[in-house]
């Protein structure tokens, strides 16, 4: 296409490649003669010159002690930098053929006028040359193509007109060149990257941008540019990202923008964009496919309003006032990788379309009126719960493939609210950790547990929250018979609360608190429950990857169903033991469940469960927490130093077992007194000693135990 003109502030960033071309000059010290006879002269010839620093501090003397010039060691002039010294005048009697070893010639803000002379082109080893602010005039001289070593060019703001030597924009390397607020007219339909980025730059970005018909890439972020985006910015169709985040720049965002089908990434953020963004881009045919290629476009931070049109593949629209649904076609952007809606007006249900967007890795809906089913897709289960919270009750199903029977997949806020009542005490079946628990039965009749987060008034108490999302984030991850199914959770601003399978009779610690319910959990169903929870265990420990521990196995975090099978629950203090990351935490867990080291180290592994699941399974044998007898035995065992066991030590097992069944006889007799030799192995204050959940799980199974027990048992 043709040339075009700059009336306007623009600066062009452009790349150019270095060469060095020798100086013509023999001698440092002929050279270093002629340099201050130039430099004299045109102090001289200052219209100024008498008004100005350098009539004082130009004297006598070497040029190399002058201020604003630097000398090589030879004693010639390397830089000379004058800017903001009132100077008046031209540069015609500064013949830069004297200075052939400048690298930097800085005379930026001065009074200086007339044309740049043609010998500029003599300074073959320049790289910076500054010349902005001041009152120059003429044809940019083409020799200016010659300096082969710039790096950056400054000739903004003067009144130099005419055109920019094509040569320049053929230049293709590193270099910054700045001509904004000058008359020039160039060629420059060859530009492909206008890159004006964290600079100063004020006032409206020139319309003629609509001339750049090869423009890819346009970024004119960090600067103070205000007025409008120009209406024809994607004027030849090939433009690939823009970016102008952080100006002024206000007004509607151009129509244009619609139907630029090259654009992968767009970022208007941080600017005074306003209008409908319906109208912005709607107006259009509907068809999304012209924009699939679009994986990133920021609209944040500005006073946007309407609805999100279907036809832009939106990335960043957080903190705008959008109202309405999400669109469907949203969903179809196969590509988006990072979607941030946060702090808009949306309401209603996220589109089921979003379950096929696979690419996104990083999504936030925070602080909209959003409710309903969250996609079942990676984005969302790894998304924390900071970027889900503030909406009108969105609930996820936590596992994959997992529906909650006859609910489609779909738990809904309502219904949980309905079925509890809105969690009436009347409904409440215990407590966890970090919350109460809930009976709900759902009108399709599947009867839940439901853990309602204790909550402050507005903002969840973070601690709980970050056990919220362990448990949510750990039991999305095991299935396993002996484990509590998560089947969902919800978010909400008021209730957020955690479904699970309704596991019906409660906790291992009120079954054996009660006679009744005691008295029915035969020997039989305890060494069948002590199997569960060490299967559950091994399974987390050893089977899954990273390995998980529980941290917090205890009777009241063991549930048991009608068939008295145990499932372990209460998985808010897991960890995942990743090779990467650290496995130093604080303490938690159950007072008297704890692994004794931990008092003393902070690191954390799969033995501390280990542990706890000797407590626990010396529990189920004597019917009540073994707390005084395990301090009993640990104040013996450290009076004692061999492993032989004096004799007043020696425990009658069937003196402390649950004296509320029956004695047990036989097989069960036995299985009994190995499952307490192997719950007194895991209880050894060395965590080294203790056996692994994979052997004790086989060990129960087996009953054949391999571990020396710490004293002896007597049957
Ligand atoms: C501008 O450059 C393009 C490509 O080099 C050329 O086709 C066009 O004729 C030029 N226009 C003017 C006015 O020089
Ligand atoms: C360049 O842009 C200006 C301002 O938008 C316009 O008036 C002019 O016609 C354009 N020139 C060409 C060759 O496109
Ligand atoms: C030199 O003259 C210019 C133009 O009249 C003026 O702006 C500048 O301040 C003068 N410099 C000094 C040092 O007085
Ligand atoms: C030239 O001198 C100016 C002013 O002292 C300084 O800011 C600049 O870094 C110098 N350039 C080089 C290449 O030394
Ligand atoms: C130019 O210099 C004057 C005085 O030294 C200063 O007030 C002014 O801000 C400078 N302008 C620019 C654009 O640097
Ligand atoms: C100065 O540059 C001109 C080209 O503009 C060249 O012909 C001449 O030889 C150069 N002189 C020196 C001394 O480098
Ligand atoms: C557009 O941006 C992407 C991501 O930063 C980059 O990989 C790509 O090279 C850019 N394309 C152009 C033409 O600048
Ligand atoms: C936004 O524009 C659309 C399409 O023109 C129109 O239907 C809608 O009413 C507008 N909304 C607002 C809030 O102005
Ligand atoms: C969403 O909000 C709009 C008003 O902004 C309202 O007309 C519409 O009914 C709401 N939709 C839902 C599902 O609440
Ligand atoms: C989501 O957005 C909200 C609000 O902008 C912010 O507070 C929160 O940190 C974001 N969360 C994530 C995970 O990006
Ligand atoms: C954390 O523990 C796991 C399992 O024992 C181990 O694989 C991992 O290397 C540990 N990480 C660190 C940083 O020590």
């Amino acid at each position: 296409m043709a040339s075009f003109i700059i009336p306007f502030k623009a600066l062009f960033f452009l790349i150019v490649v270095l060469h060095q071309s020798p100086s013509v000059f023999a001698s440092s010290s002929s050279i270093a003669a002629k340099e201050t006879e130039t430099l004299l002269k045109w102090k001289a010839s200052l219209d100024n010159n008498t008004q100005t620093v350098l009539s004082s501090l130009w004297v006598g003397g070497s040029p190399c002690n002058w201020v604003g010039i630097t000398c090589d060691k030879a004693g010639t002039i390397t830089n000379l930098s004058l800017p903001d010294y009132g100077l008046k005048g031209t540069l015609h009697s500064l013949n830069f053929l004297f200075f052939p070893n400048l690298v930097w010639l800085n005379l930026r803000n001065n009074s200086l006028y007339g044309p740049i002379p043609s010998h500029i082109g003599n300074l073959s080893k320049l790289t910076h040359l500054d010349l902005s602010y001041n009152t120059f005039s003429g044809n940019i001289p083409s020799e200016i193509c010659l300096l082969k070593s710039l790096e950056l060019i400054s000739l903004a703001s003067n009144e130099i007109s005419g055109s920019i030597p094509l040569e320049i924009g053929r230049q293709s390397s590193v270099s910054e060149i700045y001509f904004f607020d000058n008359y020039l007219r160039g060629n420059m339909t060859k530009l492909v990257g206008l890159h004006l980025q964290h600079n100063h730059l004020s006032g409206p970005i020139p319309s003629t941008l609509n001339n750049l018909t090869h423009l890819q890439s346009l970024r004119l972020a960090y600067n103070n540019l205000n007025g409008p985006l120009p209406e024809n910015v994607c004027h030849g169709g090939l433009l690939v990202n823009l970016t102008v985040i952080n100006n002024n720049l206000m007004g509607h965002i151009p129509t244009s923008l619609k139907n630029c089908k090259s654009l992968y990434r767009v970022r208007l953020e941080g600017n005074h964009f306003t209008g409908n963004i319906s109208e912005a881009f709607g107006e259009i045919p509907k068809e999304l496919g012209a924009l699939t290629l679009m994986f990133r476009l920021l609209l944040s931070g500005n006073q946007l309003s309407g609805k999100i049109p279907p036809e832009i593949g939106i990335l960043d629209l957080s903190h705008n006032l959008i109202i309405g649904a999400i669109p469907q076609q949203l969903g179809e952007l196969h590509s988006l990788e990072i979607l941030d809606l946060s702090h808009n007006m949306l309401n209603g249900s996220i589109p089921i379309s979003f379950n096929d967007l696979q690419s996104l890795t990083v999504v936030n809906i925070s602080y909209n009126q959003l409710e309903g089913p969250i996609p079942n897709i990676k984005a969302f289960h790894e998304a924390s719960f900071d970027a889900l919270r503030n909406n009108n009750g969105l609930c996820g199903t936590t596992w994959r493939f997992f529906t909650v029977r006859g609910y489609n997949g779909r738990i809904l806020y309502e219904n949980i609210i309905e079925a509890t009542e809105d969690f009436s005490s009347n409904n409440c079946i215990g407590s966890g950790g970090y919350g109460a628990v809930y009976k709900a039965a759902l009108p399709i009749g599947e009867v839940v547990a439901v853990k309602k987060l204790h909550q402050s008034e507005d903002s969840m108490i973070s601690n709980n929250l970050k056990a919220f999302e362990s448990e949510i984030h750990a039991l999305s991850e095991i299935r396993h018979r002996n484990i509590v199914k998560l089947y969902g959770f919800c978010s909400h601003p008021k209730n957020s609360f955690l479904v699970y399978e309704f596991v019906e009779r409660g906790s291992l610690k009120m079954v054996l608190r009660n006679k009744d319910t005691a008295m029915e959990l035969d020997w039989e169903k305890r060494l069948n429950v002590v199997k569960g929870v060490a299967n559950a265990l091994s399974y987390m420990h050893h089977d899954h990857s990273p390995p998980i521990i529980h941290r917090d196995i205890s009777s009241n975090n063991v549930l048991l169903d009608l068939d008295y099978e145990a499932h372990v629950s209460d998985f808010g203090t897991a960890r995942f033991l990743k090779p990467d990351s650290s496995n130093w935490t604080s303490l938690v867990g159950t007072f008297g469940y704890i692994a004794p080291e931990l008092t003393y180290t902070m690191k954390v592994d799969e033995k501390c469960d280990v542990y706890s699941f000797g407590v626990l399974t010396i529990e189920v044998l004597m019917g009540r927490h073994p707390g005084d007898l395990l301090s009993y035995l640990s104040s013996s065992a450290s009076a004692s130093t061999s492993a032989s066991v004096p004799n007043d030590l020696q425990i009658l097992l069937k003196d402390v077992i649950d004296q509320r069944l029956s004695p047990p006889k036989n097989q069960v007799l036995e299985d009994i007194v190995c499952t307490a030799k192997i719950a007194f192995a895991c209880l050894n204050s060395n965590p080294q000693l203790r056996p692994t959940m994979q052997q004790v799980a086989q060990a129960l199974t087996s009953q054949w135990f391999p571990f020396p027990s710490l004293f002896m048992i007597i049957k």
